[in-house]
């Protein structure tokens, strides 16, 4: 559905010199700067799929999107997304895609919602029976019947985010880009718009890239993610893979019925692979490395030698291993092209 083959963009932004001066030399020759900031990125998604790419500030993920959506044209590389090349054939390709930046809004500011949706249906030349049809399925899937009828301005971020969803889905695009789109959402609304994410997907087979900083997002809705650093790709695979690679230590939160200290814990595993830290009197947090004591193993040990009254064993985090990638703590920069 998606290709994309050594995917380069290169921004070319000159800087100004100060001062009247530095303006006259400016006009007679301009100082250029250049940033890469997508260099020679290669994946594909297939029809169906949600992807996860994710990357910290500044890595390439919104300049990627642009270039997928035909806003920007590549320094080089080649794209084809549902057989169109987006730069090239930008008519066909806007019918193909749904497009959500989080961070502004596609919705007219002033006007009434159902307006602007009105609005996006001329310009996208959808049916009207068509339009009917799509639009009470989003009314009911993000509850928009009571926000329809108000001016964007009006609406809470939440509210406005869920419209927004609504607006890039309603000429029933195959190919859904989300840009943020849960950035400054509250647990409830994020969920509603999770859901509407996961059922345009799974239901209707739209191919869904998404871009967050909210790994439990990625963790929730996606089974691939491709990571971006500095431009380039440092992963791309199953997050079930780079968990089983990575996620090799393991934590244990542990509460007693009465005092242990975390030394006493150390000693019954005779100071082997296991970490003991004392939380309170009568909480001790294991880290443990999955290779040399199994979960189940461990936990044995710890309730035959110990009276134990709960316990909760963590992780492996996506989060956690993400953030070892992005430190470069690890060797795993060896790209996954497979997918796992
Ligand atoms: N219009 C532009 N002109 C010049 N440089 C730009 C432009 N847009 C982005 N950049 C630079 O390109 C690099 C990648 O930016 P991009 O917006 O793609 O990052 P991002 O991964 O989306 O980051 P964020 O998580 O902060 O949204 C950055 O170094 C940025 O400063
Ligand atoms: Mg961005």
């Amino acid at each position: 559905m998606i290709t994309v083959e050594n995917l380069t963009k290169v921004y070319r932004t000159f800087t100004r010199r100060e001062g009247i001066f530095g303006g006259l030399l400016d006009l007679l020759h301009r100082d250029y700067r250049e940033t890469l900031a997508v260099d020679g990125v290669s994946f594909s998604v297939e029809r169906g799929e949600i992807i996860g790419y994710i990357g910290s500030n500044g890595a390439g993920k919104s300049t990627t999107i642009k270039m997928l959506t035909g806003i920007l044209r590549p320094t080089s590389g080649h794209v084809s997304i549902n057989g169109l090349v987006p730069w090239k054939q930008r008519t066909a390709h806007v019918r193909n895609i749904g497009v959500l930046f989080g961070q502004r809004t596609q919705l007219f500011w002033d006007i009434a919602v159902i307006e602007s949706f009105r609005l996006l249906r001329k310009m996208y030349d959808v049916h009207k029976v068509e339009f009917d049809g799509r639009l009470k399925e989003m009314t009911e899937l993000l509850d928009l019947g009571p926000l329809l009828n108000k001016p964007t301005r009006k609406l809470s971020l939440g509210q406005r985010m869920r419209c927004d969803f609504a607006a890039s889905l309603l000429h029933d695009p195959p190919v859904i880009f989300l840009d943020e789109p849960t950035i400054g959402l509250d647990v409830s609304a994020k969920f509603k718009v999770r859901d509407a994410i996961r059922h345009i997907a799974l239901e209707r087979g739209k191919t869904v890239l998404l871009t967050t900083h909210d790994l439990t997002d990625v963790e929730d809705l996606c089974q691939r993610i491709i990571i971006i650093d500095n431009g380039r790709i440092i992963f791309n695979g199953s997050i079930k893979g780079i968990k089983e690679r990575m996620g090799k230590v393991r934590k244990a939160l542990i509460d007693f019925h009465d005092t242990v200290s975390a030394s006493s814990i150390m000693q019954s595993f005779d100071g082997s692979s296991v970490d003991a830290v004392q939380r309170a009197p009568n909480q001790v947090e294991l880290t443990f490395a999955t290779e040399s004591i199994s979960p189940s193993d461990l936990m044995r040990r710890i309730l035959s030698d110990f009276n134990v009254q709960d316990f909760v064993l963590k992780g492996p985090e996506l989060s956690d291993i993400v953030r070892k990638i992005y430190d470069g703590e690890t060797a795993i920069a060896s790209r996954d092209k497979a997918g796992e």
